[in-house]
Order: C-alpha cells, then sequence, then structure tokens
C-alpha cells in the first residue's frame, strides 16, 4: 500500500527544530520529499547557520527518506524564491507548503520597539505571504493542485497578554489563510491552518506551558494533522483552522451573533447600551 504522502514534494519552513523538525521528520516517514528549510538562528530571531536545518536532513536521510536542506530566511522574497528553487532543483515539483518558521519578541504594546514589531511580522506574517505567492504560482503552472498548511496560534485567534506583534502577524496569517482558501480554489490548492499549542523552545519557558511535559504536550502531536492536511484525504478541506492541544483537535471559527435588527430608523448609542446582551446573543 501506497505511504500517506508518497510522491509529494512538500516544502517545510522553520524545520530546523520544534513542530517543524517534527513535520519533516513526519513527512519524510510518510513517503513525501522534503525541503527542510530554516534560517538556524535563535528563537528572538538572530543569528543564523546551517546547522539546524542539516541534522533534520541527516536524520530523514538516516531513516531512509529523502531530504534537501535550505537556509533561506522566509522573510524576504528573495528568501521565499530560494526556497522554491531548492524544491525545483532537487526534486522538480513542489505539492506541498507548510509555512511554520516564526520568531517571539514578547512586549507589551506599550513597551515595544519598532524592530520587535518588524521583525515578527516579517517572519510570520510576510514570510507566510512570500512563501504562499510564489508556491502557488509555481503550483498553478505544474496544473496539479496542491496543499498548503499555515501556522496561526491561539494569541492571535483570541489575543494573548505581551504578544502584540506576534498576535497581529497570526491573526494576518487566520486571514490570509481564509483569502487563499477562496482564491486558490479554482487551481485545486487547498489552504489551512493549525493553531498548535506544544512545548518548544519557543514556549518552553513561558508560564501558560509551566508542568508541561513532552510527553503529553510535544511537538510531535501536530505533525500528523498537519500531514492529515498536505495529504489526499483532505482533498475537501478547505479554509479550516485546526486547534491542535496534544492529543485534542479541534477547529477555531469566527463565530458571528444572532444580533437584533432595527424595524427602521438608525441605532443610538443609548439604544446599543440598552439591548448590548441581546446584540451579543
Ligand atoms: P521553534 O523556535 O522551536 O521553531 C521555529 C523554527 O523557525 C526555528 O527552527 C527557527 O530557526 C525557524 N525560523 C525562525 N525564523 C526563520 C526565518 N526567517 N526563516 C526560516 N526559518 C526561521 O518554535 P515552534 O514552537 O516549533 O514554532 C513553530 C511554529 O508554531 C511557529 O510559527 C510558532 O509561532 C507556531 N506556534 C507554536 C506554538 C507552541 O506552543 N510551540 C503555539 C502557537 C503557534
Amino acid at each position: 500500500m501506497a505511504k500517506l504522502l508518497e510522491g509529494k514534494v512538500a516544502i517545510i519552513t522553520g524545520a530546523g527544530g520544534g513542530i517543524g523538525r517534527e513535520h519533516a521528520l513526519y513527512f519524510a516517514s510518510a513517503g513525501a520529499k522534503v525541503v527542510v528549510n530554516d534560517l538556524g538562528g535563535d528563537r528572538h530571531g538572530g543569528g543564523k547557520g546551517g546547522e539546524m536545518a542539516e541534522k533534520t536532513v541527516a536524520d530523514i536521510k538516516a531513516a531512509g527518506g529523502e531530504a534537501v536542506a535550505n537556509y533561506d530566511s522566509v522573510s524576504t522574497r528573495e528568501g521565499a524564491d530560494g526556497i522554491l528553487w531548492s524544491a525545483l532543483s532537487k526534486f522538480g515539483k513542489v505539492d506541498v507548503l507548510v509555512n511554520n518558521a516564526g520568531i517571539l519578541r514578547d512586549r507589551t504594546i506599550v513597551n515595544m520597539s519598532d524592530q520587535d514589531l518588524s521583525l515578527v511580522l516579517d517572519v510570520h506574517l510576510k514570510g507566510t505571504f512570500f512563501c504562499t505567492q510564489v508556491v502557488a504560482r509555481q503550483m498553478k503552472v505544474q496544473g496539479k493542485g496542491g496543499r498548503i498548511v499555515n501556522t496561526t496560534s491561539l494569541s492571535g485567534l483570541i489575543g494573548n497578554f505581551g504578544q502584540g506583534n506576534y498576535a497581529a502577524a497570526k491573526g494576518g496569517i487566520y486571514s490570509l489563510t481564509r483569502v487563499a482558501a477562496l482564491e486558490f480554489a479554482k487551481m485545486g490548492v487547498t489552504v489551512n491552518a493549525v493553531a498548535p499549542v506544544a512545548v518548544t523552545r519557543m514556549t518552553e519557558d513561558l508560564p501558560m506551558m509551566a508542568g508541561a511535559k513532552k510527553d503529553d504536550l510535544g511537538p510531535q502531536f501536530i505533525s500528523p494533522v498537519a500531514a492529515f492536511l498536505a495529504s489526499d484525504l483532505a482533498a475537501d478541506v478547505t479554509g479550516q483552522i485546526v486547534g491542535v492541544h496534544g492529543r485534542k483537535v479541534f477547529l477555531y471559527r469566527m463565530q458571528e451573533t444572532e444580533g437584533v435588527t432595527k424595524e427602521s430608523g438608525m441605532w443610538s448609542p443609548a439604544e446599543l447600551k440598552e439591548r448590548w446582551a441581546e446584540i451579543g446573543k
């Protein structure tokens, strides 16, 4: 029996560590040829190097899989072009893109520097946009459809104290996922997002992770969900945001309340105050 991702070429960004590395190992074991992208910097976006991506590639090859390393940053158009080029020059096509690379530079909004804002928006939001754009253009040329799996966060969907930059970026990725799902439907390209919670170098010292163990909340739980979304099994799944907290999998949905319609004329602020509870039901 063919493996789940047999014959597929998958680009996974930020695959040198954490969740992306788990994705790369899982996808390769499911038969995919994997472009392991990682800039190799620290978790705040400082530095770079090839070791992280190379280690993931070496581990995939040791297990009998196929992979190539790429060290470009997702946050520039040139970087995104370079990542696609790695897929095309080594494997001749691209079927799957997993936008996973990310950094954190937590500050309250009042204390945030311009650099903390730009770097985080650049890596998450622009990185996801650039990689999605270059890969979708290639998928259009190939004419065989494809799968894009983005990575958002409860921080961007619900909100989290001290993460104004990160939440804005991840909320943007939610919106981009919804729009791309609509725009790419006619090309047979599905676009979904995972919203993970996992103990990694990015999160291990956050208060919300206190006491969490990798056995119950490790990055390994996210990858089967990403692989499902990347596979032929999910041909009819698009525009969805899949939450994964350890063994729990669920969907996030934007909610519109039933609301209240005024019979005629316009609402006054005093009437809005009076019927606020009803409006929110
Ligand atoms: P991580 O820090 O372990 O992994 C992120 C990887 O992205 C690193 O290997 C890093 O070198 C790479 N990277 C950073 N900037 C890059 C760039 N410009 N170009 C290419 N690669 C780059 O973090 P983790 O936890 O594995 O995060 C993966 C994704 O999941 C991120 O998008 C993160 O925001 C998201 N996420 C993680 C959560 C968690 O609980 N761990 C919660 C919600 C979202």
